[in-house]
């Protein structure tokens, strides 16, 4: 299918994730043209598509929830891979509000204009959309698990997803959907987990940690998602839910003091602070979907080197995250966390 893909729509590319993949798009597949579409909220940043090819990248300010606007963008290109989102759980439990518009009504206005064009549509999406698993769980989600989300955050995810399968089985629409794991690396918003610990270190704050450290993510570098996502929009199969996970299950603490070991701090250095309300336990990726039938398998296997490498990009990069973190540290420091 990659033969006809020459030019994607990547919704949300200013983005963490979204900027990673067009910086993957652009390395990995010289025949391919991208054009961003990005509203720039507090978390979309034009430098982080610094050095992408003008005659490959084109910038487009706006939002998902203007359908004239991706109307005209959709009759040019060939598929849209659809990252968009307002993506942070903390911010959601403070405001619901913008995450019902853009993940909900955003993705609504994406599929009635991939309707209308007959648009290759993947929509990206999280594990949170299945809840959380115990602790001593051996289990791992699956493209089967039960949807049960748990915040205002994963619900509007979870309806998304709904919207995109509906819009596949009534109208026919060409869709993949992905539901990936936690991902780490550059250029991600200073509000999440590890960038918000590792800049706390080199501003002189002690990291925070929420309730009794013991919750589970399950990590996957940032480019590990870009390939599995291209994987599934050249590969996958129409209608079909593939899970994105590179086996990276860890605590939260486990994850602390390596962030402070690897920075030359006491690993005991660090404050607990008030629990989020409704903070899922563990989340645990079963991708033996994707491995198998798809053929992909993540690069970055060792997590060390990867939450290095991270690391060395906020020491280098302080202008890129600086005034953020000052708003950032106090709306936690309003929470309580
Ligand atoms: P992010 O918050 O870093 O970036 C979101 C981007 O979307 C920003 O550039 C923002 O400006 C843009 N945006 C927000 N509202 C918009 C609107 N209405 N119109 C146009 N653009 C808008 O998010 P991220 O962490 O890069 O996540 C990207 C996607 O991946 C999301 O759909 C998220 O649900 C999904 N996801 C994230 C993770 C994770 O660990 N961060 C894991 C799995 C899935
Ligand atoms: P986060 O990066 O917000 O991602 P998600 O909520 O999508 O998993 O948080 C990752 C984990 O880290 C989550 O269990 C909450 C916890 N956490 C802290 O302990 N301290 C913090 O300062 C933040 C932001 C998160």
């Amino acid at each position: 299918m990659s033969e006809s893909i020459e030019h994607i729509v990547v919704t949300g590319g200013a983005g963490f994730i979204g900027s990673n993949f067009v910086h993957w798009v652009l390395d990995n597949k010289p025949a391919v043209r991208v054009s961003v579409l990005d509203a720039l909220t507090y978390a979309g940043n034009l430098e982080n598509l610094e050095g992408c090819d003008p005659d490959r990248m084109t910038f487009v300010h706006g939002d998902i929830c203007d359908a004239d606007l991706v109307d005209s963008l959709f009759a040019e290109a060939d598929a849209c891979v659809h990252f968009a989102a307002e993506s942070h759980n903390d911010n959601s439990i403070s405001d619901p509000s913008p995450f019902l518009k853009t993940n909900v009504y955003g993705t609504f206005t994406l599929l009635e204009a991939a309707r209308k064009h007959g648009m290759r549509f993947h929509h990206v999406s999280t594990d949170e959309v299945y809840g959380d698993l115990a602790l001593d769980d051996p289990a791992r989600f699956t493209e089967d698990s039960p949807y049960k989300p748990s915040s205002p955050y994963s619900s509007s995810k979870a309806a998304s997803d709904h919207l995109v399968r509906a819009w596949h089985r009534t109208y026919g629409v060409p869709i993949t959907i992905s539901n990936c794991s936690n991902n780490y690396g550059p250029r991600q918003h200073i509000e999440k987990f590890i960038p918000r610990q590792v800049t706390n270190i080199i501003s002189g704050l002690r990291p925070k940690l929420y309730g009794d450290g013991k919750n589970i993510r399950d990590w996957i570098h940032t480019e590990d998602h870009s390939s599995a996502v291209w994987t599934i929009l050249e590969k996958g199969r129409l209608g079909e839910t593939y899970l994105i996970g590179a086996d990276g299950e860890r605590s939260n603490i486990d994850v602390l003091q390596a962030i402070l070991t690897a920075m030359g701090s006491n690993p005991d250095d660090f404050d607990w602070v008030k629990d989020r309300p409704g903070h899922d336990r563990r989340y645990a990726i079963d991708s033996s979907k994707l491995r198998k039938e798809l053929g992909w398998e993540p690069l970055h296997t060792s997590f060390s080197e990867g939450l290095a490498e991270t690391i060395e990009w906020y020491r280098n990069n302080p202008a890129w995250w600086a005034d953020a973190k000052r708003v950032t540290e106090d709306k936690y420091k309003a929470l309580g966390q």
